[in-house]
């Protein structure tokens, strides 16, 4: 379901558009806002979850959401706006990225208050905006230094190819540029420029030479530039620049806490886990869905046990009713198809685990409309096969070193499970019994597992789901040092 879809279901289930402002306390201004931004505050979200179930209905507040995996971290990102055209997007940036609880402070050269003003900039971020370099009070305690070392990371949007040529040569004849040679951050520029300039060999020759020193450009997209004409230099898409924000500040945020716990090392420090959990939602029009009573409990479990053992995880999950992990990276979706593309961009890891019960069929169409009942006709879904998200692992060019999927069976389960492990080139596989002791493995605590290896099954009896987490986290561990110790020798 998109999030527009998602939005409308809420419209609706809340008594339409003029109750939905009311319960939120804004007009349809604000309304047409969170649509257009594909995103819901997360204060207006909690509001909405409070009062749900006197609509007959549960709602995770973050179902609406991307969220920060530390709600008390406040990292702090500095912003260098300069003078193009799509500045005013930079204020739209802001606030996303606020919403993230990220600081921001603003740099903006002189060229960028010609297209919007520092007033705007400070009522957003709430913090004073910076411009000049000589500007007395900032200098005698070295300002730009200052600017320079506190902040996590730097992202320049929108980068004018002046601003890009500026870096690439070195140059520092204001704050911005000066701030540029100064850091030692990361450095992100988001460009946005007429397609000519962008193309152009000397454009081009500036953002190689930044490219190798490791400056990380987001976009430019391709599209309408808002000088009418079409090709690539439109501004990134704001929720990807924000979602690669936020991906490097996590990684960098888990290597602190890394380093900080030194003396305490941990089993899974420095491993990177991505782990799917939950449900998949194939839509069959904006009311109904395909779905299965997976919980996501197993899925979450292995990513607790994961993060205590000091491994940095990324979960990925369909639609549960379970409290966000903490110093988690969460990603939501609601598809297959979602979870498959969310799986592609972390695909980086050291290991996956597949524990989401993942839809194996979507209906061909989906309908814009609720299908009515009254319609004369019974409707008759017709199906088609979603991706196999732990084959596609499986054999990947790029496959993880260590992969694992679950497998629920109604019959024959450590020959389906075995089976399962060789065809989709996994390395190990948890199978568990659909019905166990005459109780669904779905929505409950415990669980009943055979652990499945290439030359190897293991009964691990009936336990909670924590304890099959704990048990798999302590594979993992053994497996990853055992690694180690053979590259050692
Ligand atoms: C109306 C107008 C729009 C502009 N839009 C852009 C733009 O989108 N991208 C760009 O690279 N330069 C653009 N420029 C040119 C920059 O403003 C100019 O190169 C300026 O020196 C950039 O300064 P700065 O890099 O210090 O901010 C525009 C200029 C004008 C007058």
């Amino acid at each position: 379901m998109s999030y527009q879809d998602k939005l409308n279901y809420l419209i609706n289930a809340f008594g339409g558009a003029d109750n939905f402002q009311k319960l939120l306390g804004v007009g349809p201004s604000a309304l047409s806002n969170y649509k257009s931004r594909k995103h819901l505050p997360l204060n207006q979200a909690k509001r909405l979850s409070k009062i749900a179930p006197q609509f007959g209905f549960n709602l995770d507040p973050h179902s609406l959401q991307i969220r920060t995996s530390d709600k008390n971290q406040k990292t702090e990102i500095l912003l260098i706006i300069t003078g193009g055209i799509a500045a005013y997007k930079a204020l739209e940036l802001i606030r996303r990225l606020r919403d993230f609880e990220f600081s921001i402070t603003v740099v903006m050269t002189e060229a960028a208050k010609n297209f919007i003003t520092p007033l705007s900039v400070s009522a957003l971020t709430g913090n004073k905006v910076y411009s000049n370099l000589f500007d007395l009070t900032d200098e005698q305690e070295m300002g730009h230094i200052q600017l320079a070392r506190k902040a996590e990371l730097i992202l320049i949007a929108p980068a004018t190819a002046n601003f890009i040529g500026k870096m690439a040569h070195g140059l520092a004849d204001d704050l911005a540029s000066t701030i540029c040679l100064v850091t030692d951050a990361p450095i992100f520029v988001a460009p946005a420029m007429n397609p000519h300039m962008w193309s152009n060999i000397a454009t081009q020759e500036n953002c190689t030479t930044l490219l190798n020193r490791a400056v990380r450009f987001l976009g430019p997209d391709n599209g309408n530039t808002a000088c009418g004409e079409i090709g690539s230099g439109r501004f990134a898409d704001i929720s990807f620049i924000v979602s690669e924000i936020q991906k490097t500040l996590h990684i960098k945020l888990n290597e602190k806490i890394r380093i900080g716990n030194k003396s305490q090392q941990k089993p899974l420090d420095g491993i990177r886990i991505l782990i799917t959990a939950g449900p998949t939602y194939e839509p069959v029009d904006p009311v109904r869905f395909i779905g299965n009573r997976s919980s996501g409990k197993q899925g979450f479990a292995i990513a607790n046990a994961c993060a205590a053992a000091g491994a940095s995880v990324c979960l990925i999950s369909g639609p549960v009713n379970l409290e966000a992990p903490k110093d988690i990276r969460l990603i939501l979706v609601d598809t297959a198809e979602q979870m498959k593309r969310a799986c592609e961009k972390e695909l980086e890891v050291d290991c996956v685990v597949c524990a989401a019960a993942v839809s194996d069929w979507r209906p061909m169409q989906v309908e814009k409309r609720k299908i009515k009942k009254s319609s004369k006709k019974t409707p008759q879904l017709v199906l088609t096969d979603t991706p196999d998200i732990l084959s596609w692992v499986g054999y990947h060019k790029s496959r993880p070193r260590l992969v694992i999927g679950f497998a629920a069976e109604t019959e024959n389960l450590k020959i389906n499970a075995a089976n399962k492990r060789k065809n989709k080139n996994a390395d190990w596989i948890l199978a568990n019994s659909v019905f166990q002791s005459g109780v669904s493995v779905f929505n409950s605590d415990n669980n009943e597992v055979f652990f499945v290896s290439k030359n190897n099954v293991e009964d691990w009896g009936t336990n909670s789901k924590e304890t099959v987490a704990k048990k798999l986290t302590d594979k993992i561990s053994k497996y990853f040092s055992d690694i180690q110790e053979n590259e050692v020798v």
